[in-house]
């Protein structure tokens, strides 16, 4: 059982907090801190909080906290790490972990350092289509992963601090970029190295001075390529959906936005309908239990339970960290239009990943390319003489 202090009563401090209070959990939050005295009260009255502060020192250093869970704009993360490593609690981090990879990496060391538990609060691969998918490819459903391509995009951000890049740091890049470059290192394998990145990002619709939309090529070490796709500025709710492809297989998930639950009302008196949503009459598309489907659930399920049994959980800050360098990189290229390096300050994946590519043998002299059964009923063979390259087909 761990006793929570969480810092932040806004958007994702609440649903955090639902999502760890849950149906009858035994995990609780004990201490909340905001800087405002009222709606630190209000948030512990609704949750049931036994103790509110406005001094988050206190909140991570009361005696009953065991972890202390940020939830709070990007520009306070560091110094919430950093406060909770004095105290010698561990931590769980929203995303991005920092504003930047130097910011990150500070982080990942104090925790290191100090030995504490850390955790990276990457929700989007954990939710139960991605964490059943990931099972797959780990199971070789797919064969080897050549490319994954996530998208996350939605109408902006609901707080002025995202859209203020000294305080959050940039733009939809850095806020929706990092849960999309995170879905597509899992599917590829967090062991291989990101080597390059190629990235457009612009400001496109609204008068800010981060980017609004953004698109970008992740190249890893066995080539395979993870691709991401982001936007503030797409109307109609928002949209999750994440694609493998593999040697042998494919996988196609849609997280959010129709995914066969719909509802068409005249009245338009269903309330909240789902995060992002933008309307309440007419056809909408609600979300059965949104904290599961968001993966918080199971985010925080991982996590407790590798705390408790003092084991590392699936996304550490060396997680976030990583992900920090690759934007720092997709911003380098955005900027320079040209593929630019990831620069790892420490890696700890495989020195040398083996390539994607696979040489399936029809005989002695063949290696087989691919059959295809035409339009007549014959099947058309396409192979490769292993002597002179030379490349023919066979119809049988
Ligand atoms: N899916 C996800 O994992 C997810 C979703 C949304 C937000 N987030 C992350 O959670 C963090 C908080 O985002 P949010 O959506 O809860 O934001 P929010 O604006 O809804 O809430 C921010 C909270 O921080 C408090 N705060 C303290 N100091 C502040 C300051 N100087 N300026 C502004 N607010 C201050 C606010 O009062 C509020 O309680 C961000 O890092 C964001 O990237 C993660």
């Amino acid at each position: 059982m761990a006793n929570v202090a969480m810092l932040g009563t806004g958007f994702i401090g609440d649903f955090y907090t639902y999502s760890l209070h849950g149906k009858r959990n035994r995990d609780r939050v004990v201490a909340v801190w905001s800087r405002d005295e009222e709606r630190g009260k209000a948030f512990a009255r609704k949750h049931g909080i036994p103790k509110w502060t406005t001094s988050m020192e206190k909140a991570i250093g009361d005696s009953s906290v065991d972890l202390v869970v940020i939830a709070l704009p990007n520009h306070l993360h560091k110094e919430a790490v950093l406060q909770s490593v004095r105290a010698g609690k561990g931590v769980l981090c929203t995303k991005p972990l920092g504003r930047n990879a130097n910011e990150a990496l500070i982080m990942l060391e104090a925790v290191e350092k100090a030995g504490v538990f850390h955790g990276y609060l990457e929700d989007l691969v954990y939710t139960p289509k991605t964490l059943k998918a990931l099972d797959a490819v780990k199971n070789g459903a797919v064969g080897k992963v050549i490319w994954a391509r996530s998208r996350e995009t939605h109408p902006g951000p609901h707080s002025d601090w995202f859209w203020t890049k000294e305080i959050s740091g940039g733009g939809v890049l850095l806020d929706m970029g990092c849960h999309c470059i995170e879905i597509a290192r899992n599917y590829i394998g967090k062991d291989i190295r990101p080597v390059e990145v190629l990235c457009w990002a612009d400001t496109l619709v609204k008068p800010i001075e981060a980017e609004d939309n953004a698109l970008g090529y992740v190249r890893y070490e066995n080539g395979a390529v993870g691709q991401f796709e982001v936007s503030w500025s797409f109307r109609g709710g928002m949209d999750l959906r994440d694609e493998v492809m593999g040697t042998e297989g494919t996988i196609w998930v849609n997280n959010f936005l129709r995914t066969g639950f719909e509802i068409f009302t005249a009245a338009g008196k269903q309330g909240y309908v789902a995060e992002k949503a933008e309307s309440e009459k007419g056809w909408i598309f609600p979300v059965g239990d949104e904290v599961v489907e968001l993966g918080y659930t199971d985010m925080f399920h991982d996590m407790f339970t590798a705390w408790e049994g003092n084991f590392s959980c699936r996304e550490t800050f060396y997680d976030g960290y990583v992900v920090n360098e690759i934007m720092d990189a997709c911003y380098r290229s955005a900027q320079s239009k040209k593929w630019e390096p990831v620069t790892l300050h420490s890696w700890r994946g495989k020195e040398k990943a083996e390539p994607i590519l696979s040489l399936e043998e029809y005989d002695a002299n063949y290696w087989l390319i691919k059959k295809e059964t035409m339009p007549d009923g014959s099947k058309k063979l396409i192979l490769k003489e292993k002597k002179s390259g030379t490349i023919v087909q066979k119809i049988v």
